[in-house]
């Protein structure tokens, strides 16, 4: 709910621009007077002094506080060594300059761009860092009256394009942590769903939503499978962007909103079930990179596509056992369910390839515990059947700093997720690659020839990395900026 929103930019003297400090970063492996033209006058003794008195030494996550001659705040930050700066080294710096910012109770902070940083992303990433550094979850404190936000930003000398590009952004990215962070009595179903729709108002999109009878009637057994055991409605929503050439093959994303997952019959234990709040980030990123898509009206054709419920236990909820029927008509044994995502998902992606002749079919999804397991709260898992697809996936992570791991989907994984009396059964083989195995599932119902990627984001979503551009314990928002890079926005 808090974060920067204003964000300037000014190509002129930042004492111009009546802000209550000034940032700067320096290197570690070059001498001072050679890098602070602009801020020598009134900085430069201080930050000199910082250096000799080794408060400071220019390594990358490191942000201090100095004053300058005529009392000016100064942050300076770290910048590492001048041949490796990168968009990364610059949001890691503008993060930390946000968080320092909120601490210190500072209300505006004007930005110098290093003057190496003149390439656009650049911008984009010092933007980025600023106002996702600044997010902050405050919503339900009513007691504590110590709260600050950060309240404007001046960005000097970058471009002014890339800053508005990364201001967007970051502004879906912050939206979908707000509905990340907020618990499954909050951000229910009806709660995407109202969301989709006013991002869908504001920015040229229809959107759909169909309710548990609508669904279950079109034959999308698996979601109402999930949904049986919960009264608090479910909903499949639909979001179409479609201000692209008529020709022009539509991108689809498809993100899991389950917005409790307790298991179901298959019940979790008690110990951080409440982490399961979390189980609707694959809709989060749909939602954020929606969100952007609603600013930057990009002339593309882009879908959002979020299958929506609750998973509980109770005397109407589905069993292990039971056999399911999903939208492409497979049949579906729950051996667990508490495997529910891919049942929701499988309806979702058969959806999308019936209906639409896309481009590609991204789908999001807090999936498995295993890939926290493999590699984890590092990097999203990612699989699929494309290598073109995935080339430019991995590229976009490179550029973006947002880390992403392929695992393979060969047929010998496939395999595993038959079924004796069904078609496929929602589990592989026991205590084997498991997150392959929920990939391998999603497999069988995204139409042959498809380009398709899987993205195990229970790892990334949420959790501690330590970045000064997120909040400990809270949710990321990451693959957002990536699937924006990726969209070529
Ligand atoms: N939402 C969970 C996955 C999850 C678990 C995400 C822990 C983050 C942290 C998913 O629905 C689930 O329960 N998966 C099971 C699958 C298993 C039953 C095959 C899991 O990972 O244990
Ligand atoms: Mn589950
Ligand atoms: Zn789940």
């Amino acid at each position: 709910m808090s974060h920067l929103s204003n964000v300037k930019y000014s190509s002129g003297d930042w004492r111009n621009n009546n802000t209550d400090a000034v940032a700067v970063g320096i290197y570690d492996d070059l001498n001072l007077s050679r890098q602070l033209q602009g801020v020598n006058r009134e900085l430069g003794r201080g930050i000199s002094n910082a250096l000799s008195a080794n408060l400071i030494k220019g390594k990358i996550g490191e942000v201090q506080i100095v004053i300058g001659k005529k009392g000016t705040v100064a942050f300076v930050f770290g910048l590492g060594k001048q041949a490796e700066l990168s968009p990364e080294t610059l949001r890691k710096g503008a993060g930390g300059v946000s968080k320092l910012c909120i601490t210190k109770k500072i209300n505006s902070v004007s930005f110098l761009v290093p003057k190496d940083a003149k390439e656009s992303y650049m911008s984009q990433a010092i933007v980025e860092g600023l106002v996702l550094g600044s997010y902050q979850f405050n919503e339900y404190k009513t007691v504590d009256k110590d709260l600050f936000e950060l309240k404007k930003a001046v960005i000097i000398g970058g471009n002014k394009k890339a800053i508005v590009k990364g201001l967007n952004i970051a502004e879906g990215v912050c939206l979908a942590r707000d509905l990340e962070n907020r618990p499954g009595n909050i951000a229910t179903p009806e709660h995407l769903a109202d969301n989709a729709k006013s991002i869908g108002r504001s920015g040229d999109m229809k959107v759909t939503i169909l309710e548990r009878e609508k669904f279950t009637q079109m034959g999308m057994g698996a979601l109402a499978g999930v949904a049986s055991g919960t009264e608090v409605p479910p909903k499949f929503i639909i979001m179409e962007y479609m201000m692209g050439p008529k020709s022009q093959k539509p991108k689809i994303l498809v993100g899991k909103g389950l917005t409790f997952d307790s298991g179901g019959i298959s019940i979790k234990p008690a110990s951080k079930m409440d982490e399961m709040k979390y189980d609707m980030c694959g809709a989060g990123v749909v939602l954020g990179v929606m969100k952007t898509v609603s600013k930057l009206k990009p002339k593309m054709n882009i879908i959002g596509i979020i299958p929506s419920t609750e998973n509980m236990s109770g005397d109407k909820a589905y069993r292990p056992g039971d056999i399911l029927t999903a939208y492409n008509g497979k049949t579906i044994e729950v051996l667990n369910t508490d495997a529910e995502g891919r049942l929701i998902l499988a309806d979702a992606l058969s959806y999308a390839s019936k209906h639409y002749n896309p481009e590609f079919i991204l789908d999001f999804a807090t999936l498995t515990g295993a890939v926290v397991v493999a590699l984890g709260h590092v990097a999203t898992g990612i699989m699929g059947t494309n290598e073109i697809l995935i080339d430019k996936i991995k590229s976009s992570s490179n550029i973006t700093g947002e880390k992403v791991w392929e695992f393979p989907l060969w047929d010998e994984y496939l395999d595993q997720v038959k079924s004796n009396i069904a078609d496929v059964k929602n589990l592989g083989a026991p205590g084997q690659a498991g997150s392959i195995a929920g990939g391998a599932f999603l497999h069988s119902f995204v139409k042959k020839d498809i380009p398709w990627c899987h993205f195990d984001i229970a790892g990334s979503a949420w959790g501690n990395k330590n970045l000064p551009y997120q909040n400990k314990g809270l949710a990321t928002g990451e693959m957002i900026r990536l699937v924006i890079d990726l969209l070529k926005i």
